[in-house]
């Protein structure tokens, strides 16, 4: 079956599709030793297709993960530094990439994916998907504090909208939180915390949308459902 060249690297996990697209118009991708630079090239399995001088393979079997993160893994394919990642605890030998990150010590909600457009359409800033998060912070801020994080703070860099906050549990100068963004900037609820003078002791992704970790013990990884995966596309 033959497939435009932007989808079968977007099948293959490169990147989306309109990022495929740019990647062929910088000269980047080959097909059978020759450089494509036009989009409405179509390949096939005959074809030998390369991204910066590497095969790329499409077995377009595409492939979903949720992942349970634990803390002290980085959520990226490799680390410079030599650190622990997410790939160390997965083992499928298709490449597999994180739909956005979970900082080092963030545990919990994790997707890893061969469908590049997937992951664009999941981290791309227009979308609105609701995460959440059950945080633990120093402190006891009051709900003043908190009313400014609901409302949406200006930490510098960027200005955060509204978000919604519970307070699980106060006491022995720590609070428990349940945290809902819609957005995945980075670091975003440590330096929310941040602004209101508090720490963040503890970090949980519990859900993305409607897709839960409850289940999968800290480590542990399963397939997303076909309904799952139906859903995340809907998104
Ligand atoms: N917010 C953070 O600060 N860190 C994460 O890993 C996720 C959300």
């Amino acid at each position: 079956m033959e497939v435009r060249l932007q989808k079968y690297l977007a099948d293959a996990g490169i990147a989306s599709r309109r990022k495929a697209e740019k990647l062929i118009a910088d000269g980047k991708v080959s097909v059978n030793g020759k450089i494509i630079k036009e989009l409405g090239r179509k390949v096939s399995s005959q074809d030998i297709i390369k991204y910066e001088g590497k095969v790329v393979k499409n077995n377009n079997k595409l492939i979903y993960i949720i992942l349970n993160k634990p803390t002290g893994y980085i959520s990226t394919v490799s680390d410079e530094k030599g650190r622990k990642t997410v790939m160390d605890l997965i083992d499928i030998k298709s490449r597999l990439y994180p739909v956005g990150r979970l900082d080092y010590n963030t545990s919990g909600l994790l997707i890893l994916t061969n469908d590049g457009d997937l992951t664009y359409k999941l981290t791309h800033p227009k979308h609105e998907v609701e995460k959440k998060y059950l945080v633990t912070v120093s402190g006891e801020p009051d709900e003043e504090s908190l009313d400014k994080l609901r409302i949406g703070a200006n930490l510098g860099e960027y200005t955060t909208s509204s978000s919604r906050i519970k307070v699980l549990e106060r006491g022995n100068g720590k609070t428990k939180l349940e945290v809902i963004i819609h957005e995945g900037k980075n670091r975003q609820v440590r330096k929310m915390f941040e602004y209101i003078g508090c720490d963040v002791i503890k970090l949980k992704r519990v859900s993305i949308g409607k897709i839960k970790i409850k289940g999968i013990s800290q480590g542990k990884y399963r397939q997303l459902t076909k309904e799952e995966i139906r859903y995340l596309k809907k998104l």
